[in-house]
C-alpha cells in the first residue's frame, strides 16, 4: 500500500489549494521554506503523511498535534529538489526496504554518479533534514522527530515518534 502510494506520487502534477492551506496553517516561514525546497514528489508524500495523522491520530489525548504535523510535513526535507531522478527513487526505495546493506554500499557523496548519490541522500536525509531544520530555527522537538523518523521503533519513544513512523509506512 505505502509502496504503491509512493509510486503514484511520482506522477503528481502540482499541489492543490487545500495542500497549500495545510502547509500555511502548520508551518511558519522557515518551515515553509524547508517544505517548498523539497521535490514535488516529497511534498506530496509528506502531505499524505500529515493528512493520515490528522485523520487517525490528532483526536487522541496526549499527542502534540501541532509538532507532529509540522514534523510530518518536514520529515523528508533532507531530500532536496533535484537530488534524485524519478527512476533512481524507485530503485533506492526498493533497496531501502529489501536490501539496505546494498544501499549503504552503493552510497557515495558524488553527484556525478546519480544512483550512488541518490543512495547517499536516502541514507543521510533524516540527519541532513534535522540539521537544516535546526539551522533555520525550527523547534528542536520537530527536528528530533525528523532525525529519528527511520530509526527502529523501540521503548521510551514519544507517541509523536511512534505515530509519525506508522504514518510514513502507511501512506
Ligand atoms: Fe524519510
Ligand atoms: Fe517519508
Amino acid at each position: 500500500m505505502g509502496w504503491l502510494s509512493r509510486l503514484s506520487d511520482l506522477f503528481v502534477k502540482g499541489l492543490s489549494e487545500n495542500d497549500h492551506a495545510l502547509v500555511a496553517n502548520y508551518l511558519d516561514e522557515p518551515g515553509r521554506f524547508l517544505f517548498y525546497q523539497m521535490d514535488l514528489v516529497d511534498q506530496q508524500h509528506t502531505l499524505k503523511v500529515a493528512r493520515y495523522l490528522l485523520r487517525e491520530v490528532a483526536f487522541r489525548r496526549g499527542v502534540d498535534t501541532e509538532r507532529l504535523i509540522q514534523a510530518a510535513l518536514l520529515h523528508d526535507s533532507g531530500k532536496v529538489r533535484g537530488d534524485m531522478k524519478k527512476c533512481h527513487r524507485v530503485i533506492v526505495g526498493f533497496l531501502r526496504r529489501f536490501a539496505p546493506e546494498i544501499r549503504k554500499r552503493l552510497s557515495r557523496r558524488d553527484r556525478s554518479r546519480p544512483l550512488r548519490y541518490a543512495c547517499y541522500v536516502d541514507l543521510v536525509h533524516p540527519k541532513r533534514g534535522a540539521y537544516m531544520a535546526l539551522s533555520l530555527g525550527i523547534d528542536p522537538t520537530v527536528a528530533e522527530l525528523i532525525q529519528k523518523h527511520h530509526a527502529p521503533l523501540g521503548a521510551n519513544l514519544s507517541p509523536e515518534f511512534h505515530y509519525l513512523k506508522i504514518a510514513d509506512e502507511q501512506v
